[in-house]
């Protein structure tokens, strides 16, 4: 009877929306997130209202986002298959669930996303739909429609109305997602593996080579695991993204041309850019490694692809990704101090850390004079005892003596 849609305000979700109307005839909701993906949303409700749709929602989800999904995801130093950062992931369960919001507000009972049938997305939008809400109907347009070309799609909004613009009428030159996170391009030139992409496709950073020759220095304050200030200027977590992704851009950081693993099974080739989001995982890391003990820091290593994994999945909301976030959040309790970072030409380099709660003690780790809190003899049993088992192998079963 009525559906929810996520809506960008653009061609595609343009059609869907149109199409839903059509192919169901029941009243549809538009829901546009801004989640800083860069463009005005204005224009969504202009063309929403044009098709008729009556109930529009345009929030901005801005801080929300940064705060209790990205920061969360930080704290964890998530990283899928070792260099994605998981960007378009994140940001997944959060428009699914201000969208079953919505829909519980205005009484729909289904709702519906412009993500293909081959992709990870569709899996994140609808395990996040019916974890919120178990009896919500989901319709997927992509996967039952017949308007499987880019020629059937633009003859399709032809015919109905739907402006093209004149950029759209050939191939689209690539599938992008963006947020205040990152952008990333996939499709098209990009799907040989081989084929690096243009210069010209890149919108968030300058490229290293034509970075500034000199380096940008500056220090970013944590509390708890989060980043709070930069040189002692302290920001909002929307604010201090964005101030981190100016200052990433600017020094060409944060760009990663990968092949990933799709949960639906293919490979996938892909190039994002997330400038901010790559220095916050090299400063982090700098900042756990003097506040967190050995025991905590190797334990949430361990667990960091499994929680990578279910944010790329779209389980985040899970009883397990909920459980491990728990054990993360734990171990940030002291995790505060600040971290001198330098950029230049693509590389975040640590410069300094120092924190209130320092686990690291000059004087035990010094060369010099210890004042008897390390007692070297020790470090012979130690070591012998460690080996006891090598040793006993060596004997019985290599034969060695
Ligand atoms: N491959 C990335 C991921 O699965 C990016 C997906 C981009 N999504 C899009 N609709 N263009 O997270
Ligand atoms: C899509 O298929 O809609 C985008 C790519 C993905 O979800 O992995």
């Amino acid at each position: 009877k009525k559906v929810v849609l996520a809506y960008s305000g653009g061609l595609d979700t343009s059609i869907i929306l149109k199409w839903l109307q059509d192919t169901y005839g029941c009243e549809v909701v538009t829901f546009t997130a801004d989640l800083g993906q860069g463009e005005e949303l204005e224009p969504a409700r202009a063309k929403a209202e044009k098709m008729g749709v009556k109930q529009i929602f345009i929030d901005d989800l801005r801080e929300e986002f940064v705060r209790d999904y990205v920061f969360p995801m930080f704290r964890a130093n998530a990283l899928y298959e070792g260099t994605y950062l998981l960007g378009t992931s994140i940001a997944r369960p959060l428009i699914a669930k201000r969208q079953i919001e919505i829909a519980k507000e205005v009484g729909a009972d289904a709702v519906s996303h412009g993500a293909t049938g081959k992709g990870n997305d569709q899996v994140r939008f609808e395990v996040g739909y019916y974890s919120l809400k178990p009896d919500i109907k989901v319709i997927a347009p992509w996967r039952e429609w017949d308007l499987l070309s880019r020629t059937k799609l633009i003859e399709y909004a032809e015919q109905n109305g739907i402006p093209v613009p004149s950029t759209k009428r050939g191939e689209p030159p690539f599938s992008m997602d963006a947020n205040l996170l990152h952008i990333s391009y996939e499709g098209n030139a990009l799907e040989d593996p081989w084929v690096s992409p243009d210069e010209s496709m890149f919108t968030r950073s300058v490229s290293p080579e034509k970075a500034p020759d000199q380096p940008t220095v500056f220090e970013l304050a944590f509390e708890k695991g989060n980043p709070v200030a930069v040189d002692g200027v302290a920001m909002s977590p929307a604010q201090l993204l964005t101030k981190l992704n100016e200052l990433g851009g600017a020094n060409g950081v944060g760009r990663v041309d990968l092949v990933e693993s799709r949960f639906v099974g293919m490979k996938s080739r892909g190039v994002y850019e997330t400038p901010g989001g790559t220095i916050l995982q090299v400063a982090h890391r700098a900042i756990e490694s003097i506040t967190l003990d050995r025991g905590e820091l190797h334990m949430k290593d361990d667990m960091m692809p499994r929680y990578a994994e279910l944010v790329y999945n779209g389980f985040w909301f899970s009883p397990e990704r909920e459980a491990l976030q728990a054990l993360v959040d734990k171990t940030q309790e002291y995790c505060t101090g600040t971290v001198k970072v330098k950029l230049y030409k693509g590389n975040v380099t640590v410069l300094g850390r120092k924190s209130p709660f320092s686990l690291y003690d000059k004087v035990i780790a010094s060369f010099e004079d210890d004042k008897g809190l390390y007692n070297q003899a020790d470090a012979g049993g130690f070591i012998k005892l460690q080996a006891l088992r090598l040793r006993t192998l060596g004997v019985n079963r290599y034969k060695l003596l």
